[in-house]
């Protein structure tokens, strides 16, 4: 399994600067049910997080709300103080329980909340930190300020957003450089093509939530499954493989709690497409 390395994904360089693998790891799986709390097992649900260094996997996403704070707290446990990982976290949700989420873009609180997360991380300063959701309640002018009032205190390195729109991302490029955009997309539910090829014209790191679909993705049958017998792969595999090769600025996170399961997901950095495999599952 040592051969295994999200190396073979290429690298992206966020803001510009900070230089990532592209294949990378989804942090909201490894705390209680419904992102609720702490896991069952602790120690099981740090295996995944010790295993990312080995497998070239330098790029982790969470937020402070997966749990809310326990994905934080089981990153830094596992990694910090971070010698080759490189951890992007969000704010701007409330949860009032298990698998609920309630935006919350007021100024004070992002501005808190983000400090809260460098707190946790136990780092000088956040490499990326990103807007969990515009909240329809507050001024979007007024979250964004609180973003850029981050950026300009050095709490934060760069500034990304998450569920937006082209004119969402071209707003918040008044107030600062817009590092990554975070979408849910995947092979079945492509309704953020636009915001690819915005964020590809304009080198803006385009972080697809959700790239397995649920793990559905990762099921066997359907459209992928001719194309993954042919790379002797797995359904899972062709999927990632399929974003990777959709643009150079993708940078896929599958969530897992599970160390097989990442091996797997990572294996998929090495599988080369053909553009007629490409445009057949595009069209699937
Ligand atoms: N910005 C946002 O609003 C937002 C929203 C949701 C998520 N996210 C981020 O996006 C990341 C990825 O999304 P996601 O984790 O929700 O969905 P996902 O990556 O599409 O799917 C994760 C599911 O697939 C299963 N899975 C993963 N690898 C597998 C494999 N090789 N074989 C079979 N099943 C597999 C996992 O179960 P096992 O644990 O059993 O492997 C889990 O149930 C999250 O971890 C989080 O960091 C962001």
């Amino acid at each position: 399994m040592t051969n295994i390395t999200a190396a073979k994904a290429g690298t992206f360089r966020i803001g510009g600067e900070i230089e990532i693998n592209r294949l990378g790891f989804g942090a909201n799986r490894i705390t209680g049910k419904g992102v609720w709390g702490e896991p069952t097992d602790r120690a099981e649900a740090i295996r995944p997080l010790k295993r990312l260094p080995d497998l070239g996997v330098n790029f982790i996403d969470t937020a402070d709300s997966y749990g809310p704070d326990v994905s934080e707290q089981l990153i830094r446990e596992a990694l910090h103080p971070y010698s080759s990982v490189v951890v992007a976290t969000k704010g701007g949700f409330v949860r009032p329980g298990p698998d609920r989420w309630e935006p919350n873009g007021r100024p004070d609180y992002l501005i808190a909340q983000a400090k809260g997360s460098q707190k946790r991380l136990g780092v000088e300063q956040i490499a990326l930190w990103q807007l969990h959701r515009i909240d329809p309640k507050v001024s979007y002018d007024e979250q964004l300020e609180a973003v850029k009032s981050l950026l300009d205190e050095g709490i934060i390195r760069h500034a990304g957003l998450s569920e937006v729109k082209v004119e969402e991302i071209e707003a918040a490029q008044k107030f600062f450089k817009v590092a990554t955009v975070q979408n849910r997309y995947n092979l079945a539910d492509r309704a953020s093509e636009d915001v690819i090829d915005f964020c590809t014209g304009n080198d803006i790191g385009f972080i697809p939530w959700l790239p397995l679909a649920d793990g559905r993705l990762a099921t066997p049958g359907g459209s992928l499954e001719k194309v993954a017998k042919r790379h002797q792969a797995t359904t899972g595999q062709i999927a990632l493989a399929w974003l990777l090769q959709r643009s150079p600025v993708m940078l896929p996170i599958p969530g897992t709690s599970n160390v097989a399961h990442l091996e797997e997901n990572v294996a998929a950095a090495s599988i080369r497409l053909t553009d007629e495999e490409f445009e057949l599952l595009k069209a699937a």
